[in-house]
């Protein structure tokens, strides 16, 4: 059940405090009867509400967080006993009484960009290989990889499960003074198979010491920090269907 001001609000129908306005002026009605000007509690799945005779929809009744993994935290919805989730990390309060589970997965020692939701369709396309989404992310290697090995990187390496599709690759940094360096590398892909980005480096003779994603489809991780998580803004949601072409609302 959710207060009809809320629901109003959350459907961009008005505030929540015009909203009130309009509910106590008698413009609004819950299954043709008007409410009484405090308002009521409705059952958004099952009750009609309309203002002025025409029915109000929610925007969207999913909900769509971003998540920076940290290190350790296991990628999956299940209850998995004492290991910490994802949806441990979100908690009651990234949750909100939603079944979320994240889209796709990152490996328990990959930090970075997660989208967690209760949006199905959305997370079916978002992971489905058709659609291509671009998955971007900062790639720290032991060693130094030489030109030849970017452009292997660029035009595919093969791997035991078949040869990896073209991909961003550049070097954005370099640390000389441990060992014999290392290396921040940074890797754009668009498929999405078991550790890719640490089977293409290793591939190419350079283990990955750690990795970030710092990029999914539109969205960029940005200065959120390890762990920290919160609720996408309704651009960027428009922005992920966008990128798997589900039409504008
Ligand atoms: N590639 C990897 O190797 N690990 C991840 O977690 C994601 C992509």
């Amino acid at each position: 059940m959710e207060r009809l001001n809320r629901f109003l609000a959350r459907s961009g129908v008005a505030s929540r405090r015009a909203a009130d306005e309009l509910i106590a002026s008698g413009s609004v009605r819950v299954n043709g009867e008007v409410p009484p000007p405090s308002g009521i509690l409705i059952d958004p799945d099952r009750d009609e509400v309309t203002v002025d005779g025409r029915a109000v929809k929610p925007l969207t009744r999913h909900r769509y967080l971003m998540l920076n993994k940290p290190l350790g935290v296991i990628t999956t919805a299940k209850d998995e006993g004492s290991r910490t989730t994802v949806l441990d990390s979100v908690g009651n309060e990234g949750a909100a009484g939603h079944r979320l589970f994240p889209v796709g997965r990152l490996d328990a020692d990959t930090t970075g960009l997660l989208v967690l939701t209760d949006d199905g369709d959305l997370a079916f396309r978002l992971t489905h290989p058709r659609y291509k989404v671009a998955k971007e992310y900062l790639a720290v290697v032991a060693g130094s990889p030489g030109e030849r090995d970017m452009e292997t990187l660029r035009r595919g390496v093969d791997l035991e499960d078949g040869k990896t599709a073209p991909a961003e690759v550049e070097v954005v940094g370099f640390d000389g003074s441990v060992g014999a360096g290392r290396t921040e590398v940074r890797m754009v892909i668009r498929e999405g198979r078991h550790r890719q980005v640490r089977r293409m480096l290793q591939a190419v003779g350079h283990h990955v010491q750690s990795l970030r994603r710092t990029g999914f489809g539109p969205l960029k991780l940005g200065r959120l920090k390890v762990g920290g998580w919160r609720v996408l803004s309704e651009g960027e949601i428009e922005a992920l269907r966008r990128a798997v072409r589900i039409e504008p609302r």
